[in-house]
């Protein structure tokens, strides 16, 4: 009983006292929705990246499930893909309220978005099993009122976004969106982070940006083995 409790408190204070202070994180967030084939492409090639224990500790991840679903007057609203986008955006956006931590959150979305991706996306309820989760809250908020009040909360903050954005994925770093060179957001994660870590991975993605610039004016695309370093 006695180790159980210290152990709690020795949990409760690694999550206060976190090696790399909140104010130094690079924020990353991504405005996106779920049947947009080029999000449901980053959200399962790339920004998986990002959970590299050296990066995702200076990183604050966020997920803005909306896109360019328009509100409408009355508060109801129309997704660009039709009624089953409108349906999975609210799913994902009950999975973050849920669950909170990243961890938790991240792993169910990117299994919905991996299913979108391959054309699979009405399997989407396998998760719940896939990922050993309870479904029962998740299906209570987004078949409720619940559900859509986290929608209209992410639609104020995509149509708050300075400058506005343009097409989705729309990812920004520290507030500055990276416009069509998203694919490269390690690069300004690492530009972006002042803190005292060190980072390792980000001499890797800096490799990796050198040589993608250096690809699209030489014949390494072909050269199968450089491939490795897209994973
Ligand atoms: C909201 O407005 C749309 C048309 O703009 C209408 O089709 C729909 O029935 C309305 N929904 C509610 C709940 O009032």
């Amino acid at each position: 009983m006695g180790s159980s409790l210290a152990l709690f408190f020795f949990l409760s204070m690694c999550g206060l006292f976190s090696p790399s202070e909140s104010h130094q994180k690079v924020s990353l967030e991504l405005y996106y929705e779920s049947l947009c084939p080029y999000s449901a492409n980053f959200i399962v090639n790339y920004l998986p990246k990002v959970f590299s224990p050296d990066l995702i500790s200076i990183v604050d991840l966020k997920l803005v499930p909306w896109g360019n679903a328009k509100l409408r007057a009355n508060n109801t609203f129309n997704c660009q893909h039709g009624p089953y986008e409108c349906l999975l955006n609210t799913v994902e956006a009950c999975a973050i309220d849920i669950l909170p931590q990243l961890s938790k959150h991240f792993p169910f979305i990117y299994c919905v978005e991996d299913l979108v991706f391959q054309g699979r996306r009405t399997e989407w309820e396998s998760c719940f099993e896939k990922l050993d989760l309870d479904s029962k809250p998740i299906k209570q908020c987004y078949d409720g009122e619940h559900g859509k009040q986290l929608e209209l909360q992410y639609a104020a903050e995509t149509s708050a976004l300075k400058p506005p954005h343009k097409y989705v994925p729309w990812v920004v770093v520290d507030g500055e969106p990276l416009y069509d060179d998203y694919e490269n957001f390690l690069s300004y994660i690492c530009e972006a982070y002042k803190g005292p870590d060190k980072v390792r991975s980000c001499t890797q993605a800096s490799y990796l940006a050198e040589f993608k610039t250096k690809a699209k004016h030489s014949a390494f695309d072909n050269e199968g083995g450089m491939l490795t370093w897209e994973k």
